[in-house]
């Protein structure tokens, strides 16, 4: 297996292009099932994730031509209905195949997907829902059998907690539904919002786009004809270079990016310590010498974002005092935390609270990947950490970083890519 070997650097210097989103392409490839032309979707990121729901798609019956960072998509050939355990425990985010493929064929089978590191990550609110529709759903040998032979009808939703492929499941199978689908606590993510705009411009009337309340407007069972568009920036990714600069100190500028999804990263950055210079989609980060220590509780968008958390959590360990991080949405997101105290680092986990008592100096070591973000948490460590620091399990990472060893090599990262 590959594995990462950083050494601790002094600074980074440079620019860094952000790739399209992974959580905002995810929902848009499945929403091509809802299509009956080919779809060009431009600005893919380049991520293990894409090419395995393009492969999911492929074995349902459907055409992917995926070059450089575009892919055209044609579903009309689609001739199975069932998405299968094979490809389903490798990314639960196929689940956002249901809701597509149920309002369009009447009929599916997925493969419940299973947890995973971050936690035991349920379907219950996406399978709630459906029912509500009109769908009738069993759970048989561990698949999700669905059927509605008549369609999905429109009714009001009301969603018990905040899910954001469940709010991206729901609108796409309100899509083709018969009638009005009112979707109340719905999520606000941009991956969400785009989702809603690429829909509504399309055929598929959608009110309250960026507002916890959704109303679609069904197209009562007809497939729709979707134009080109290019997929939003990566704002996880974004936020994981940008704290890159904060933790070595560097002036960093990042491109191609969406500043305004970035407000909540951006101001607990600010807090520590930064200052940005921004124009239309770049930010320049100005780091302190001095970073100061911050307290943060994750929530949904707009507020600080979970996927967040294990970055900021390393930058925490070079704060000057005590930082205070509580994982609000996942239970068992601090995975990142013992790999970071065995490179040095001063946390104290109670519960769902981690207190950082900074500054640590850190050390290079041989360190594992758990899940993505933690990953990503483990690089800004060694980035700042003495000596050399391997770290192992790097497909985690390749799950949604878009060539990380190369982005951070060309700012001047001494980083390889090693097998073991
Ligand atoms: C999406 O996961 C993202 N993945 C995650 O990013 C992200 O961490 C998460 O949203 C929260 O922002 C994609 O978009 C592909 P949720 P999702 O449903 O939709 C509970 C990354 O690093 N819940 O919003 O699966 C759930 O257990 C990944 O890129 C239910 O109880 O998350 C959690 O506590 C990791 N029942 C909370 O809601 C349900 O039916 C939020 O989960 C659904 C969710």
């Amino acid at each position: 297996m590959d594995y990462l070997q950083l050494e601790g650097i002094k600074s980074l210097n440079g620019t860094i292009k952000i790739s399209g989103a992974k959580n905002a392409s995810l929902p848009l490839i499945a929403m091509t099932i809802l299509a009956k032309n080919s779809i060009h979707i431009k600005n893919l990121p380049h991520v293990v994730d894409i090419n395995t729901l393009l492969k999911l798609l492929t074995n349902l019956g459907a055409t992917c031509d995926f070059r450089d960072d575009r892919v055209v998509v044609d579903t009309s050939t689609i001739t199975e209905t069932k998405a299968t355990y094979d490809i389903v425990k490798t990314m639960r985010a196929s689940i956002l195949v249901l809701g597509p493929i149920l309002t369009r064929f009447g009929h599916c089978e997925v493969s419940l997907p299973g947890g995973c590191a971050i936690g035991q990550r349920p379907v219950d609110l996406h399978l709630k829902a459906l029912e509500q529709m009109g769908a009738s759903i069993a759970i048989k040998n561990g698949y999700i059998e669905a059927s509605a032979p008549n369609g999905l009808k429109g009714c009001p939703i009301i969603f018990d907690k905040i899910t954001v492929t469940g709010t991206a499941n729901i609108v796409m199978a309100a899509a083709l539904a018969h009638g009005n689908t009112t979707i109340t606590n719905a999520a606000r993510e941009p991956e969400v919002v785009q989702l809603c705009e690429i829909l509504n411009a399309n055929g598929v009337k959608i009110d309250g786009i960026g507002t916890a309340v959704l109303t679609v407007h069904g197209t009562n069972g007809k497939c729709i004809d979707i134009q080109e568009f290019t997929v939003i920036p990566d704002r996880i990714e974004a936020g994981t270079y940008l704290c890159a600069g904060a933790i070595t100190h560097s002036e960093l500028t990042i491109s191609h990016v969406e500043p305004k999804h970035l407000g909540s990263v951006l101001a607990k950055l600010e807090e520590m310590g930064s200052t940005f210079t921004q124009t239309e989609d770049t930010i320049t980060i100005h780091p302190s010498q001095n970073i100061k220590p911050v307290k943060i509780t994750t929530q949904e968008y707009p507020a600080f974002p979970t996927d967040m958390q294990a970055q900021f959590l390393a930058l925490a360990t070079q704060a000057d005092g005590v930082s205070i991080i509580e994982e609000r949405l996942f239970e068992n997101r601090f995975m990142h935390v013992s790999e970071l105290q065995r490179m040095g680092a001063d946390i104290t986990l109670n519960g769902s609270v981690a207190t950082v008592s900074g500054k640590n100096s850190l050390s290079g070591t041989d360190v594992m990947a758990t899940d993505l973000r933690a990953s990503s948490a483990l690089v800004l460590a060694a980035l700042v950490a003495e000596g050399t620091t391997n770290i192992h399990r790097i497909y985690h990472l390749d799950r949604g970083y878009d060539r990380l060893k190369e982005k951070l090599e060309d700012v001047g990262a001494k980083i390889k890519r090693l097998k073991d």
